[in-house]
């Protein structure tokens, strides 16, 4: 991740390759944004009018670079990013559009070494906005790149021209990331940018994992790797294999997990406080490779499947998170980790499950897997009585219909927590949106041979996933369910502070679901 500095000296007097100033919408034209003064100055105040002159309205995710002036700015290059309309007088901008400002502005900037971001920053919660949006935007995943940028294999190899620095530097992220107007001798400041730097970190973390296909990450491998963090940061961890989950009779996961040759696992990780008052456990689905098993997905449906451990990683990173944050609360993290693959020993459709519940489910379609790993860890997470459940899971395709690519469903069994976690989100900068459980739905999952089947009538197809879910949690535990099936995998675009590829979706919302459990208040 890019490294971080904050800085109250001039946007003007900084040593940085590029100075990166917001520009607003204004009602006649492009207006200079609060924090780029000093620099609108050494232009002799004609910075707006150069910006129009060169077609710059101030629009988000516009971005528009231009040489300094001859004098008075120690950087050689200024970046003006667009912030949208301007707010009205005594208005701040929005939180969010400027998290989106700084990562448009930090996606531009990849292949610089040093950005200085001048943007208006007012108060802790807008350098922390700043703070994540240029760490976030400046995010790349260039682990399988022969070249940083991509030009595949490197001309060397190919016998043509050979690979040069400047090739490799070109695809890498922004370096350094100075966050000007933030006071690092602020309590304030420095508290919130050091939050921000944590939560980039650790959203980086989740991508890096969805990012990383399924050939290298089978459930072990994804086992050690929690295993690792855990000795890192201090977290209880305790890893089930497939003959640990067979003695506990974690029929879910091994149904799922069979027809693959890497074996499942689940992972319980905790950060503790010693005056935690409260627990929380998340719950996160796993699927390392989602192939659809024995119900085969068709070509064109599989090709991103490598994303379905979406859920598993932002609960990993969230708890990770609340380690590094110290927060004074207890979090427990469940991972149920599995490939979904056809083989001769994967589960037939037909097949009957014996659940770790006791209950047992009809496999009708082997490509709703994800409820049935879910199950299990819901189950077992629930034996702790703690004082709330959340799951996160990239479970159906019928939620990326209703809400889209951007927006995650949230479904509980408690009208006001489901609440809560809807605004919490929001405050974190995560589009989601309250779903309901309609209890007719449950009808559709009657089953002539079990108590159960895994899947229902296909209308409002997450929120019979939701239903299926909730026969597995306690009913007095307050739970919630987020389906992040649309953002947690960006197949377009980057736009803003989201990359091309794994999102990290869930894993802000989940920290301040830990910051709010801390408090003791959850409806
Ligand atoms: N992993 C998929 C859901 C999914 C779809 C995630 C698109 C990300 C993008 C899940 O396991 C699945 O296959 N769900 C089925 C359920 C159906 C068989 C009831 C679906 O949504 O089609
Ligand atoms: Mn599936
Ligand atoms: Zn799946």
């Amino acid at each position: 991740m890019s490294a971080l500095t904050l800085s109250t000296s001039s946007a003007t007097t900084q040593r940085a390759d590029v100075v990166v100033i917001g520009v607003a919408k204004g009602s006649k034209g492009p207006v200079v944004a609060l924090g780029g003064e000093t620099v609108d100055k050494a232009y002799g105040g004609k910075l707006a009018a150069t910006l129009e002159a060169l077609g710059a309205g101030g629009s988000e995710g516009e971005t528009t670079k231009l040489p300094a002036p001859s004098a008075g700015l120690k950087a050689p290059v200024v970046m003006a990013v667009g912030l949208g309309d301007a707010p009205g007088k005594n208005e701040a901008y929005d939180l969010e559009t400027l998290r989106r400002a700084a990562g448009t502005a930090a996606r531009a900037l990849s292949g610089t070494k040093k950005a200085a971001f001048a943007l208006p920053v007012e108060g802790a919660a807008a350098v922390a906005a700043v703070t994540e949006g240029a760490l976030l935007g400046a995010y790349a995943f260039n682990t399988y790149r022969s070249t940083a940028d991509g030009k595949a294999g490197g001309g060397s190899k190919r016998g043509g021209k050979p690979e040069s620095k400047k090739d490799k530097d070109a695809g890498a992220p922004l370096a350094e990331v100075v966050v000007v107007g933030a006071k690092a001798r602020d309590k304030g400041h420095k508290a919130a940018a050091e939050r921000a730097e944590v939560l980039a970190a650790e959203v980086s973390r989740a991508r890096d994992l969805i990012n990383t296909p399924s050939n290298d990450l089978t459930p072990a491998v994804f086992a050690d790797q929690v295993r690792e963090a855990a000795k890192q940061h201090s977290l209880d961890i305790e890893v089930l294999d497939e003959g640990a989950l067979a003695k506990g009779g974690y029929g879910g996961i091994l149904g799922v997990g069979q027809g693959s040759d890497n074996p499942p696992r689940l992972v319980r990780i905790a950060h503790t406080h010693p005056r935690a008052k409260k627990t929380l456990a998340l719950v996160g689905k796993g699927i390392t490779y989602d192939s659809g098993g024995i119900s085969l997905k068709p070509a064109g449906h599989n090709e991103t499947m490598k994303c379905d451990m979406s859920g598993a990683a932002a609960v990993f990173a969230a708890v990770v998170s609340a380690a590094r944050l110290g927060l004074r609360v207890n979090v427990t993290g469940w991972l149920a980790l599995a490939e979904n693959m056809p083989s001769g020993s994967a589960t037939r459709p037909g097949d009957v499950l014996n659940m770790y519940s006791g209950k047992t489910v009809e496999v009708l379609n082997t490509d709703a897997e994800g409820r049935l790993v879910l199950a299990d860890a819901l189950t077992r997470a629930c034996e702790e009585s703690p004082d709330a459940i959340v799951d996160v899971a990239t479970l159906t395709g019928a939620m990326v219909l209703a809400l889209g690519n951007r927006t995650f469903g949230v479904l509980s069994n408690d009208d006001a927590f489901r609440s809560t976690v809807h605004e919490l989100a929001e405050d974190a900068g995560e589009a989601s949106w309250p779903m309901p459980m309609p209890t007719h739905l449950r009808k559709g999952m009657e089953s002539p041979v079990a108590d159960i089947a895994n899947i229902g009538e296909r209308p409002g197809g997450g929120l019979v996933a939701g239903l299926f879910l909730k026969e597995f949690v306690d009913e007095d535990v307050l739970w919630a369910h987020l389906d992040i099936a649309g953002p947690a995998f960006n197949e377009s675009g980057p736009f803003g502070y989201t990359p091309k590829g794994g999102t990290g979706s869930g894993v802000r919302t989940l920290v301040r679901l830990a910051e709010r459990t801390a408090t003791g208040d959850l409806t």
